[in-house]
C-alpha cells in the first residue's frame, strides 16, 4: 500500500479538503482516506517530478473524464490534453462505452485546430490502451500516440486491466516518449473506483446506500419509511442512481415501498434495478413492473422459482435472472447467495451496484462482506423502537465489529452524510 504525502493527498480528495478546512476531518481520518487503497498503483515519480503546468493539464483532465460519469461502463472514465510551451493545443474525453478513447479525441481535436502533437506532453487520467482483441471496439491508443509525434506522456494510474497494467507504458517507453506516472493517483483511484473494483476483485462495486434517523432506524415498526430524509438528501441519492449501473434492493422493500428506483431529481440516465426476490412473490401492480423503460428492471430469483410467473414476468418485458440458491440445512431457502447475484450482475456488463436497503439486504452484504463502501444519510430524528438499518449478525467484542476506513463527513440539508469505505485485509 502506497503512502501519499500530505499534498497528494490534500489534491486527490477534494470533498476531504474542504471538511478539513470546516474542521470536520479529524487529521486520523484524513490520514485513513490516504491509506484506503489497497494496492500501489502510482507505479511512479515523486510528486515533485510535476510542475504547476503539469499538474493544471492533468486536473483539466481528470474533470474531462468526468464528463462520460454514467455513460462508458464497463470501460473506465477516462480524460485527456495536449499541450506544449506551456500551452493546452486539444483535449478530449471518453464519451461513452464503444465510443474513441479520450487520447485519441485529444490528439485528433489538436489537428482539427490546425496544429502539430509534434514535442508535445499528453496527459491521461489512465495509462493508454496497447492491445487489440474480442469485443475491443478501439485500436490501441500507443500506437496512435507514438505515430503522432508526443514526447512525454504523464498519467495518473496505470490501467489494472490483465492486457494492459505497464503494458501501456513500456510500449511508448520502447518508442522513445518519455513517460511519467502517478500525478493525482489517489484522484485516479477516486474517479474509477467501479472499474479499478472489477479489475481487482472480479465483481461489481458495491455501494451502500442507508438513510436512518439518529438511533440508527431505516423504518418505523409498520415498514413505513417515507421519508426519513429530506429532498436534498434524496437528490444526493438520484445523483449517486445516475452514476450506477444499477441500483438493487430486496423484495420487502418493495413490498412496504413500492419505489420506481428512477433518476428524477437529478441529470442522469436510470440505472438497471435489480430486486431480490428468491420466489418472484411480487404483486403484480409493483411500479418497478409498469416503468417505460421495464426491461431495465431485472428480478432476480432462485433458478427454482415457479417457470410460468418467470414467464409471465418475461412476457410483460421485465428481465428475469435465476440464480442457483441452496437451500439451508432446514431445506428452505436461505436467501440468494450475493456472490453468485453479483456475477450475473458482472456478466451483464453492471461494475458498479448502489444498494438501497432493506434491512435484510443491508445486513446481508455486512455479513458476506460483500461491500466496498458505505453511505449513511443521517437525518435529525430519533425513532426509538423501529426497523435497523442491519441486524442478524452480532460481533463479539466491539474490537470485532466492522471498522471502516477513509471516512469523511459531509452536510446535506439537515442531514449528516457519512461515508467510509471496507478495509481489506488481504492486501
Ligand atoms: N431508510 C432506508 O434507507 C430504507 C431503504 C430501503 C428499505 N427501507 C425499509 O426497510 C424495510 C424493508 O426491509 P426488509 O428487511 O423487510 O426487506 P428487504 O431487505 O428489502 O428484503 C428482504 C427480502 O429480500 C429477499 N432476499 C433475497 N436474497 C436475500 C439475501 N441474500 N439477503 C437478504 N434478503 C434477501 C428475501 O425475500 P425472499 O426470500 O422472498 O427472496 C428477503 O425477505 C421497509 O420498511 C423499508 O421501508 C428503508
Amino acid at each position: 500500500m502506497k503512502q501519499s504525502s500530505a499534498a497528494a493527498a490534500e489534491s486527490a480528495f477534494p470533498a476531504f479538503d474542504r471538511e478539513r478546512q470546516n474542521g470536520m476531518l479529524t487529521a486520523a481520518s484524513a490520514e485513513s482516506a490516504v491509506l484506503r487503497h489497497d494496492s500501489d498503483n502510482s507505479g511512479g515519480a515523486a510528486e515533485g517530478a510535476f510542475s504547476a503546468f503539469d499538474r493544471q493539464c492533468m486536473k483539466r483532465a481528470f474533470s474531462l473524464a468526468r464528463r462520460g460519469e454514467g455513460r462508458t461502463s464497463p470501460n473506465p472514465l477516462v480524460g485527456a490534453v495536449v499541450a506544449r510551451d506551456g500551452r493546452i493545443l486539444g483535449e478530449g474525453w471518453h464519451r461513452s462505452y464503444g465510443g474513441k478513447h479520450a487520447e485519441r479525441e485529444a490528439l485528433d481535436a489538436v489537428l482539427a485546430a490546425g496544429l502539430s502533437p509534434a514535442g508535445s506532453d499528453l496527459y491521461c487520467t489512465l495509462e493508454p490502451c496497447c492491445f487489440t482483441g474480442h469485443g475491443k471496439h478501439q485500436p490501441p491508443c500507443t500506437e496512435l500516440i507514438v505515430g503522432s509525434g508526443v514526447r512525454r506522456v504523464l498519467i495518473a494510474n496505470r490501467d489494472p486491466h490483465p492486457a494492459v497494467n505497464g503494458e501501456g507504458v513500456r510500449a511508448l517507453q520502447a518508442a522513445g516518449i518519455a513517460v511519467q506516472s502517478g500525478l493525482f493517483a489517489e484522484k485516479g483511484e477516486e474517479l474509477n473506483e467501479a472499474f479499478f473494483a472489477f479489475q481487482r476483485r472480479g465483481r461489481p462495486f458495491v455501494q451502500l446506500k442507508i438513510a436512518q434517523t439518529l438511533d440508527g432506524k431505516i423504518a418505523a415498526l409498520n415498514g413505513n419509511a417515507r421519508w426519513i430524509t429530506d429532498e436534498s438528501a434524496r437528490e444526493e441519492v438520484h445523483r449517486l442512481r445516475g452514476r450506477s449501473d444499477a441500483v438493487l434492493v430486496g423484495r420487502g422493500t418493495v413490498l412496504a415501498d413500492d419505489p420506481e428506483l428512477t433518476v428524477r431529481l437529478a441529470k442522469g440516465r436510470n440505472p438497471v434495478r435489480a430486486v431480490l426476490d428468491s420466489r418472484l412473490s411480487l404483486p403484480d401492480s409493483a411500479k418497478l413492473l409498469s416503468l417505460p423503460d421495464k426491461e431495465k428492471t431485472l428480478i432476480v430469483c432462485a433458478a427454482d422459482a415457479d417457470a410460468e410467473r418467470m414467464q409471465r414476468l418475461r412476457d410483460r418485458g421485465v428481465t428475469v435472472l435465476p440464480v442457483a440458491a441452496p437451500p439451508d440445512s432446514s431445506g428452505s431457502p436461505a436467501g440468494l447467495p450475493l456472490a453468485p447475484v453479483l456475477a450475473a450482475l458482472s456478466e451483464r456488463g453492471i461494475r458498479s451496484v448502489l444498494v438501497e436497503g432493506g434491512r435484510g439486504i443491508f445486513s446481508s452484504f455486512l455479513k458476506e462482506g460483500l461491500w466496498d463502501k458505505l453511505s449513511v444519510f443521517i437525518a435529525p430524528r430519533i425513532m426509538g423502537d423501529g426497523i435497523p438499518a442491519v441486524s442478524g449478525f452480532a460481533a463479539e467484542t466491539v474490537q470485532k465489529a466492522i471498522r471502516l476506513g477513509a471516512v469523511s463527513t459531509r452536510r446535506i440539508g439537515d442531514q449528516l452524510l457519512f461515508e467510509g469505505f471496507h478495509v481489506y485485509r488481504d492486501h
